[in-house]
């Protein structure tokens, strides 16, 4: 089902860095295409998410059952007033976290059917999925060492909750590379950032990025040669190309 626009998210688990690659590639899809640049999350995206986010990440206990509802009422919402519209006019979305999200925790966490979960998130979207979703694969020393402040319910969770769900994780993009793209997220914010421009300019079927650097002029020699003008010009990005 493809739209106008491109629709880009990131997955992993907390501390991965998610918010702060999603914001930075953002920034450089905006400049690198030209395009608008929509950049958002779940849960959460939108006014009714927001409540939604609170009540599954702060409120009570809830079952697993209920928790998949919740989540997959907050990306139904989301997509249908704020993701859908968006890549129809022909925006770049990125988004922290999307529809694996739920497979990956409900399903490698919390014990539901990888499939069930995955059924209902796609019910949900009308089918709608990222043309790239980059995988931040963090280890659970460096996703501790980042973590800071109150824990919310899930990252309560515990190590083996976390390590099932990375697992999860790693299944699914080995099972589907056409969208996912595994980057190691210990490095450091410019390095992963780096990786995650690369990768997504190359799904995407974005131009060559960086234009040549420019060489240091070499000392002027007298008489100066004629040097003939050469035309240099910056491929426009072909976002049409993409798959
Ligand atoms: N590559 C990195 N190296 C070190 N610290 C990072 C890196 N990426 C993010 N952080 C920091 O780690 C914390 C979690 O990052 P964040 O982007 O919120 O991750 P996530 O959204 O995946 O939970 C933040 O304080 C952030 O500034
Ligand atoms: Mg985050």
């Amino acid at each position: 089902m493809r739209t106008p626009g491109y629709f880009v998210s990131f997955e992993g688990g907390d501390g991965g860095g998610k918010t702060t690659q999603a914001r930075l590639l953002g920034d450089w899809l905006a400049e690198r295409t030209g395009r608008e640049v929509v950049v958002t999350r779940e849960p959460g995206g939108t006014a009714l998410g927001a409540e939604l986010r609170q009540a599954i990440l702060h409120g009570q206990d809830m079952d697993p059952r209920t928790e998949a509802l919740l989540y997959a009422a907050d990306r139904a919402h989301h997509v249908a007033s704020l993701v859908r519209p968006a890549l129809d006019r022909g925006a770049v979305v990125v988004t922290d976290r999307y529809l694996d999200s739920s497979v990956a925790y409900q399903s490698g966490g919390r014990e539901l059917s990888a499939d069930e979960v995955e059924r209902l998130s796609l019910w949900a979207v009308e089918g709608l999925l990222p043309d790239v979703t980059v995988l931040l694969d963090v280890d659970p020393a460096t996703s501790a060492a980042r973590m800071t402040g109150d824990p919310d319910r899930l990252e309560r969770a515990g190590d083996d909750f976390h390590r099932r769900t990375r697992e999860a994780y790693l299944r699914r993009a080995a099972a589907d590379p056409e969208r996912w793209v595994v980057v190691d997220a210990a490095g450091s914010v410019e390095q992963v950032h780096a990786q995650v421009r690369d990768a997504v300019a190359t799904r995407l079927r974005l131009a060559v990025v960086d234009p040549a650097p420019v060489a240091d002029p070499a000392p002027v020699v007298d008489p100066a040669p004629v040097v003939e003008p050469v035309e240099t010009t910056t491929p426009a990005p072909s976002l049409d190309a993409a798959p």
